[in-house]
């Protein structure tokens, strides 16, 4: 999705600053990108395709205003575009401009009554060049400005006509100050000694401070080289807290690996200690989530999309085990028929807290009464702030599109929420499985031949991942990964459906992945169904702690270390995170980019 980057104070390494701050959005999604900077006069460049297509273009030439040179202390902004309205051209990147070439808009979200606008402002004779909802916003502020306002009020006259979802930054020729405003869509200022920062996420300015204020919803914020103003849609002063980020800006860096997911694959030991850390008592068999307020709900119903929603079929499933009636719905469809409430615990379960039909559905949820709980990795997201209780995954900065380490701390997190409702002190071997988590997926990591089957395997006719029980989730997981990365036809069932149809498509040329572990039934039972795969020569893969004799049926072996069954489906999905990152990088896939996705989607 869009990412946003505006800037006051940075003198004469204000462009530097933006393309920095580009750089660390691009994990968003983007198609293409564009900066402008602001003094007495404002220039603005924009390119379709990745930011190298932006920065070769200014270096091949340089930014130029009106007047000529840009000053040494321009305010600026940036925008990586992922489109909605219109194809990624250099006609549809951010910046937007008015008729008269001194206003200039970046937007993240969608104008809903944007049409309407156009054709209000086309009437009285304004003349738009793109395809874009944006292009309405900076005419708007022409208007205003043409009608006396002063520079402040006519944004904010303008922002006031938007209907829809906007995080929006606005430079002005001549004007020292960059505006903002969001509602709907992620936006936080960032505040140094000597300069401040608008930005769709943090890790845009982490390096020039970490210190943080989380704009809400209908707020308005104004920046310039020496300070910063928050307003409430009345124009009344907001006193903000200031908070300060923990983690480093070294943490969003690659590290020497060649892919981000493949650093977030392997730092998957130490977010699971961090999940854990203070969290597990093993002695007393109890664990302890001092975020939590009361919580203790009769049913429980998750949202969620994507990787999370899996992460979600995880946790119900849990928390059915011990007696609370719960069910994962996919986010975007629960906005459309919620099911009864009454007292049951709405979760939202969001890497980014900022997903839009995640926070859709949780707030249709609180519209009917629900309690409801944010499970996220970001501090001071949307999610975490609206929801009435928020618990962290603490898996650290996820750059790569391809959620890796936050699924595993997911899984973890909804685990340790579901035996601290159950609260039952016969949970102590389960705790205890917990304790070699961390240590077990390094021994994967340090041993896995999934690179090797990848390369064997990277030119089949598509790929099928199976599993019953915790395992259903990991591999409907495994597949996502698989199709998101490689490009390649993936699809996970549970392991019983196969044979109830997608059996058909299944041939000697669509290796199947089949995740069993342990001996009992549900083992016994897959068994059963890879053995119906074998029978149509399919390739089998298995994933297994060696505990069943899967083995017998299976071409291969992906080993996991013996555990218990919720850190087994942790461990599995390991096993086909790598097998994914190898046959994508043999396909030569831009693997922390894929085609078309983004990585916090904030439209519905
Ligand atoms: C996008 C990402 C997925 C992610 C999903 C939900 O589609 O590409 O990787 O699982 O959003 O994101 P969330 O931040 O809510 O977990």
């Amino acid at each position: 999705m869009c990412g946003i980057i505006g800037c006051a104070g940075r003198g004469d390494s204000t462009l530097d600053t933006l393309l920095h701050g580009l750089s660390k959005l691009e994990y968003r999604g983007y198609d293409s990108a564009g900066v402008a900077l602001s003094d007495d006069d404002l220039t603005v460049r924009r390119k379709a395709g990745k930011l190298d297509a932006l920065e070769t273009s200014l270096g091949a030439d340089p930014l130029q205003n009106g007047s000529g040179s840009v000053s040494d202390n321009p305010v600026g902004i940036g925008h990586t575009r992922w489109s909605t309205h219109g194809p990624p051209t250099d006609g549809n990147a951010h910046p937007h401009r008015d008729c008269t070439g001194r206003v200039a808009v970046i937007h993240n979200g969608i104008i809903e009554n944007y049409q309407e606008l156009r054709d209000e402002l086309a009437a009285s004779g304004h003349e738009f060049e793109s395809d874009t909802d944006t292009e309405v916003v900076p005419h708007l502020i022409e208007t205003a400005l043409d009608s006396g306002m002063a520079p402040e009020e006519a944004v904010r006259d303008s922002i006031d006509r938007l209907e829809g979802a906007y995080a929006i930054c606005v430079v002005i020729a001549g004007v020292d100050q960059v505006f903002a405003a969001r509602n709907d869509s992620p936006l936080v200022l960032g505040v140094s000694d000597d300069a401040y920062f608008f930005a769709s996420d943090v890790p845009a300015f982490r390096e020039f401070t970490d210190k943080v204020i989380y704009l809400d919803d209908g707020e308005f914020a104004v920046i310039n080289q020496n300070g910063y103003r928050v307003t409430d849609s009345n124009g009344a002063v907001v006193e903000k807290t200031v908070n300060t980020i923990e983690w480093d800006p070294e943490e969003t860096g690659k590290s020497g690996y060649d892919h981000y997911m493949l650093k977030e694959i392997h730092e998957q030991p130490r977010a699971l200690r961090q999940c854990l850390q203070g969290r597990v008592d093993e002695l007393a068999g109890e664990v302890i989530l001092e975020e939590l307020g009361d919580v203790n709900p009769d049913a429980v119903q998750f949202v969620a999309c994507g990787t999370s929603y899996h992460a979600a079929l995880y946790g119900a499933q849990l928390f059915r085990s011990i007696g609370i009636p719960a069910q994962a719905y996919i986010a975007s469809e629960y906005a459309t028929s919620v099911p009864p409430i009454d007292d049951d615990l709405v979760i939202g379960v969001t890497q980014s807290g900022e997903t839009a039909d995640t926070l859709s559905a949780l707030r249709e949820a609180r519209r009917r009464g629900a309690k409801t709980m944010a499970v996220t990795n970001v501090v001071g997201s949307t999610a975490a702030r609206e929801c009435d209780e928020a618990l962290y995954i603490r898996a650290g900065p996820e750059i790569g599109v391809a959620a890796t380490k936050t699924f595993a701390s997911q899984l973890v997190t909804l685990a340790l929420l579901s035996l601290w409702i159950d609260g039952e002190e016969d949970n102590r071997d389960v705790i205890a499985g917990f304790r070699d988590l961390a240590s077990n997926v390094q021994a994967i990591l340090d041993d896995t031949n999934a690179r090797k089957i990848a390369e064997e395997y990277h030119d089949s006719d598509a790929y099928f991942f199976i599993g019953r029980g915790l395992h259903h989730p990991v591999a409907l997981e495994g597949a996502l990964k698989f199709k998101e990365i490689s490009y390649e036809h993936a699809e996970g069932f549970p392991a019983g459906e196969l044979k109830h149809g997608p059996l058909a498509l299944v041939t000697d040329n669509t290796p199947v992945f089949a995740v069993v572990t342990g001996e009992g039934e549900q083992a016994r039972k897959t068994i059963g169904n890879v053995k119906e795969v074998e029978a149509r020569d399919a390739p089998v893969i298995a994933v297994t702690d060696g505990q069943s004799d899967v083995e017998r049926y299976a071409d291969h072996v992906l080993e996991i270390p013996e555990s218990t069954p919720r850190t087994a489906a942790v461990l599995a999905n390991v096993q086909l995170q790598l097998v994914s990152y190898y046959a994508a990088a043999q396909l030569g896939r831009p693997i922390d980019k894929p085609r078309n996705l983004a990585k916090s989607v904030t439209v519905e």
